[in-house]
């Protein structure tokens, strides 16, 4: 199927933590790749048009070519990777430190999990400065910048005071916490005000939009609200007018939804199924976080076995955890968690060919992860807070038999989308969690029907190429709002 094409003119950069590139060695040989994932397939058409270049740190190991496999990948690709190389120190107190150990959970809702360390602090301003000097150094004229997540929430404030006069566009990928919350960060002053250096900032959702704003005009008393519509509020500060919207991303509904009809997914979904026969398959895929509510998803269907005894031998759940992280302790401990979790659980109602949960601790290829989709009658979606929860949003575009139940978290981003035909839970109620499992097992073949042609249909009209045209038009309002001479 073609991708539609997106037309912009101008040269973008886009900046993000991790570069959208896979770096392997086979025998002496490396390769590199470009990632997958929506907003690679989304942009990739407007990188390679405009000669357009993507900066981030390479993350591959000291022993890998990095700069020469970065310049292959331009020659292939057609558009420039540039690499921002961080010390040692500097991934323990940026990356460990103050975006994984504070911010991450902080804007997740799970205060227990923050750890608040000044030099953590210290360090992720002095490589947010890094990266903006390594952007200013590749900038031209009409250039439009573009920086994605948490981890660079201040690039905009260094590049500002680097006097670089350009567009500057940030998307927020994860939840933004409430101000109650955010006033626990010890420097939410300096954290919150950086973010208003943003021309346009975009965020997943209305409550993530209003829960800045609130930030904003509480602790930032010069700041001001000029104009607040129903699909953005203009902030102003210091003479300058900032934009800020709520753009929820998604994916690319059609490449899903054509390899979901492909002949090796659909050999890959009778094998999956042919294995665990004459039971629905309810599936989770999650990366290893404890923000994804995976324990509380096993309690919930333990209470489901306990309390509808027929599920049993009829019904397994298929976790799929892609490891994340894995030298944090935090997530660790939840590893060991859940092996614990998923061994008791399947050795309290385990029977002679069944096993009530088959817990899988790796990455899927692109098609057992579409296989996987497409067979299974229910999707657990539990996060305890997610910015938007793609997941979500592939499996929809995978049923193609549109007899897939989707069960969501209410505080995932995607529930404000696709709420209205999901059976939306709250993962910390476990009772309701495993009622609603039942419910999804029991669930009639015309209303699973219904439910998913609109689900499906919503995730196709809101996909990643629209949410990619409103991103870019709205930049181009702010060039016409601004003068960036
Ligand atoms: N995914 C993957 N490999 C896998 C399983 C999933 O790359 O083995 C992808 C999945 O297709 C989805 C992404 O990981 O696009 C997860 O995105 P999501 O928004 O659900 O959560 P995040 O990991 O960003 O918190
Ligand atoms: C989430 C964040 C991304 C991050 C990804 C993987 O999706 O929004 O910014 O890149 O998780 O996490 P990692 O720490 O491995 O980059």
């Amino acid at each position: 199927m073609a991708k539609q094409k997106q037309r912009f003119n101008k040269r973008l950069i886009v900046v993000s933590n991790r570069m959208p590139i896979v770096i392997n060695q086979d025998n002496d040989q490396w390769s590199i790749q470009p990632g997958s994932g929506g907003l690679i397939t989304a942009l990739d058409p407007i990188l390679k048009e405009n000669k357009s270049l993507w900066i981030g740190w390479p993350g591959a190991g000291e022993e890998a070519p990095v700069q020469e496999l970065l310049d292959r990948f331009g020659r292939e690709q057609g558009y420039k990777l540039v690499g921002v190389p961080l010390s040692q120190y500097d991934i323990e107190h940026y990356y460990w430190g103050f975006s994984n150990g504070t911010l991450w959970p902080l804007h997740h809702d799970l205060l227990g999990y923050c750890k608040f360390d000044l030099k953590d602090w210290q360090t992720y301003v002095d490589v947010n400065k890094k990266f903006a000097e390594v952007i200013a150094n590749q900038i031209q004229e009409n250039d439009i910048i573009w920086i994605h997540d948490y981890q660079l929430s201040m690039v905009g404030n260094f590049l500002k005071k680097l006097k670089v006069r350009l567009p500057l566009a940030y998307f927020h990928h994860i939840p933004f916490p409430s101000l109650d919350l955010l006033r626990r960060l010890p420097w939410k002053m300096e954290y919150t005000k950086a973010l208003l250096a943003f021309d346009l900032l975009g965020f997943q959702t209305l409550r993530d939009r209003r829960n800045f704003v609130n930030s904003v005009t509480s602790l930032i008393p010069e700041a001001n609200i000029l104009r607040r519509q129903r699909n953005f509020t203009l902030i102003k500060h210091r003479q300058r007018i900032i934009q800020v919207r709520h753009l929820p991303i998604s994916i690319d509904f059609d490449q899903f939804n054509d390899a979901s009809h492909s002949k090796e997914v659909l050999d890959a979904a009778w094998y999956l199924h042919e294995n665990l026969h004459e039971r629905q398959l309810m599936l989770g895929i999650d990366r290893l976080d404890y923000t994804k509510g995976i324990p509380e998803r096993f309690l919930a269907f333990e209470r489901a076995l306990e309390k509808y005894p027929e599920l049993k031998h009829k019904i397994s759940l298929l976790q799929v955890v892609v490891p994340s992280r894995t030298l944090d302790p935090d997530y660790q401990s939840l590893k060991e968690q859940l092996d614990q979790m998923a061994g008791r659980i399947n050795s309290r109602f385990g029977h002679a060919g069944w096993i009530p949960i088959h817990y899988i601790f790796r990455s899927l290829d692109n098609i057992q992860l579409v296989a996987h989709y497409r067979t299974s009658e229910i999707a657990l979606i539990t996060p305890l807070r997610d910015g938007m929860n793609l997941v979500a949003k592939e499996y929809c575009a995978c049923s193609a038999n549109d007899n897939g139940v989707l069960i969501l978290s209410e505080f995932a981003g995607a529930a404000d989308q696709l709420g209205e035909k999901a059976l939306l839970v709250n993962p910390y109620d476990i009772e309701k969690t495993a009622d609603t499992i039942y419910q999804a097992f029991s669930m009639p073949f015309d209303e699973r029907q219904q439910r998913m042609q609109w689900l499906r249909n919503q995730v196709k009209k809101y996909d990643v190429h629209r949410w990619l045209r409103n991103f870019m038009k709205a930049i181009n309002e702010v060039n016409s709002m601004v003068d960036f001479t």
